[in-house]
């Protein structure tokens, strides 16, 4: 059972964006709420010349104007971080880490439960791991000892394996807790929830009943000064590789045994090992990529893709993919999923959108409404299910009515943000939510082959910023006679 047990939290990576913006505000609010442990402290760790002091300072003016904080809360909270000044990729620094620990543990009573989460940049995630080891900061005899790994999690399945192999020279699997942010989401959780708690619907998922499934991950946003990184990246990478097919392995994978990490995961990882490996065929078929071009939205003028700072002005990096793909399993065979994600859409949106079969005879008309169940991960988070009904008057004609739930009307309704929920996650040793090696093992090798395809000439369409991506995906769909919701 999996217990809050007092901790030191170091974070590489401190003086970063991600500290900044999302791993202390998430960790204030846990501690807001009284989940932390009660004892525990955060160590930032990175090159720059911080002080506790000066550390303290700049997080404290970061966090004081935010929404949801309390100032007398947050000076409390503050007390708990201290700041190590050393370059992470100097082995010989490590041994001023492990002093500094060993002193905290000990005016704090924190011990030597260790949690390292590494958010520098990726070239660091293999060499942080043995640098700790060199200082016995991976083994567990004294207090438990884990890794929190960022995305990416490598660049293609070479390199992936790669920095698997590495770091487990070092850390065993039960150590390691490799993000995907979106496994963090409540209402990514709730798929198995919804899925799992209802005798009503699990009977219907599956081919019989279900025509196809739409999951759609867009956003508004473009890089949104990530140029430089999202060049070397791409959609595929960025998003497609680990967030949408995590999606699509919760909407998707067999009941677990029992709701426990390995139960979970031995079934996530199942299912990535049953998406049908895309042919040549597929590739020139069934794949479609897009970058967005310079294009007015809603009175604003906004940059191409190629305009963005940090991004080569011939770039050919794909800031939409759209994909149809089939899991082959007895549940799934010949049921289509099309999948897509990109930046610069029309909307921030993520959703699964199950499509049912049309009746057998068609009595109310081939026109006649389908059944559509929408489960929206963001925003506005809830369920939609849509169904025929008369319309109101003389005859039989059917028409689409809906029955939508929201979370925010739930009276509790306050969710924890992903961040929250893996930081707490990963202190109370639970890795449920977090990617386990088959599964991102799983999830780059039927990627790979889009990654080869992307380097083909004729890969990459055009799509004006705040558009539903190329022409050529509406295609996909329409080729099959369907369309996107
Ligand atoms: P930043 O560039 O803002 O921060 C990087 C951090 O790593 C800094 O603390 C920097 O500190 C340190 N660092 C940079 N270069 C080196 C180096 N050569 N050697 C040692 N330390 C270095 O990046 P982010 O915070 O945005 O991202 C961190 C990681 O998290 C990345 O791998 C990114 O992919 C991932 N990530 C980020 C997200 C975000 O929203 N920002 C979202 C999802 C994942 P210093 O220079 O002081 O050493
Ligand atoms: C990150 C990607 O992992 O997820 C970003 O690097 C993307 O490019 C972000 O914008 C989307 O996350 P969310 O939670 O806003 O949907």
């Amino acid at each position: 059972m999996a217990t809050t047990e007092n901790t030191n939290i170091v974070i590489f990576g401190a003086s970063g964006d991600l500290t900044q913006r999302k791993l202390i505000p998430a960790l204030y609010q846990l501690f807001a709420s009284n989940l932390l442990p009660e004892k525990f402290t955060v160590l930032g760790v990175s090159r720059s010349g911080y002080s506790d002091e000066s550390f303290r300072d700049k997080l404290h003016k970061a966090l004081e104007d935010s929404e949801n904080v309390d100032s007398v809360t947050l000076s409390r909270f503050i007390e708990h971080l201290y700041y190590l000044s050393i370059d992470p990729s100097d082995s010989s620094q490590y041994g001023k880490l492990k002093a500094r620990l060993d002193d905290l543990g000990q005016a704090h009573g924190t011990g030597a439960n260790n949690l390292f989460y590494l958010a520098t940049p990726p070239s660091l995630y293999g060499l942080i791991p043995q640098y700790l080891a060199e200082q016995g900061l991976n083994k567990e005899s004294d207090g438990w000892k884990r890794l929190i790994v960022e995305k990416p999690f490598g660049y293609n399945t070479a390199s992936a394996n790669e920095l698997d192999d590495v770091i487990h020279e070092k850390f065993k699997e039960s150590q390691l807790y490799r993000i995907d942010h979106y496994l963090g989401k409540e209402t990514v959780q709730n798929l198995l929830v919804f899925r799992f708690s209802n005798g009503m619907f699990e009977p219907l998922w599956n081919r019989n009943f279900i025509d196809y499934v739409e999951i759609t991950g867009g956003e508004f946003l473009g890089v949104e000064g990530r140029g430089g990184y999202y060049d070397g990246s791409g959609a595929v990478r960025d998003m497609f590789q680990n967030h949408l097919l995590q999606v699509l392995a919760m909407a998707t994978m067999e009941p677990p045994s029992a709701i426990r990490a390995d139960a979970i995961r031995d079934e996530v990882a199942k299912v990535m090992q049953s998406f049908q490996p895309l042919s040549d065929d597929d590739l020139k078929k069934n794949l479609v990529l897009g970058q967005y071009t310079a294009s007015e939205v809603r009175g604003e003028m906004l940059p191409g893709y190629r305009e963005e700072p940090g991004v080569s002005d011939e770039s050919r990096t794909e800031t939409y993919v759209g994909l149809k793909m089939f899991i082959d399993n007895w549940r799934w065979n010949g049921v289509p999923f099309y999948v897509r994600t990109g930046k610069r859409l029309p909307t921030r949106v993520t959703e699964v959108v199950i499509h049912f079969k049309k009746t057998p005879h068609p009595v109310f008309g081939k026109d006649a409404p389908e059944n559509k169940l929408i489960i929206r991960i963001q925003p506005d988070e809830g369920i939609q299910m849509s169904f025929g009904l008369k319309k109101p008057g003389a005859g039989f004609e059917a028409q689409e009515v809906s029955m939508q739930f929201h979370y925010q009307s739930l009276e509790e309704a306050t969710l924890l943000t992903a961040y929250e929920r893996l930081l707490l996650d990963a202190v109370k040793g639970d890795a449920t939510l977090f990617a386990r090696s088959d599964a991102v093992k799983a999830c780059w090798e039927f990627v790979e082959p889009i990654l080869e395809y992307k380097e083909h000439p004729d890969a990459l369409f055009g799509y004006a910023a705040g558009t539903w991506g190329p022409k050529e995906a509406d295609d996909l769909l329409k080729n099959d006679d369907r369309a996107w919701r």
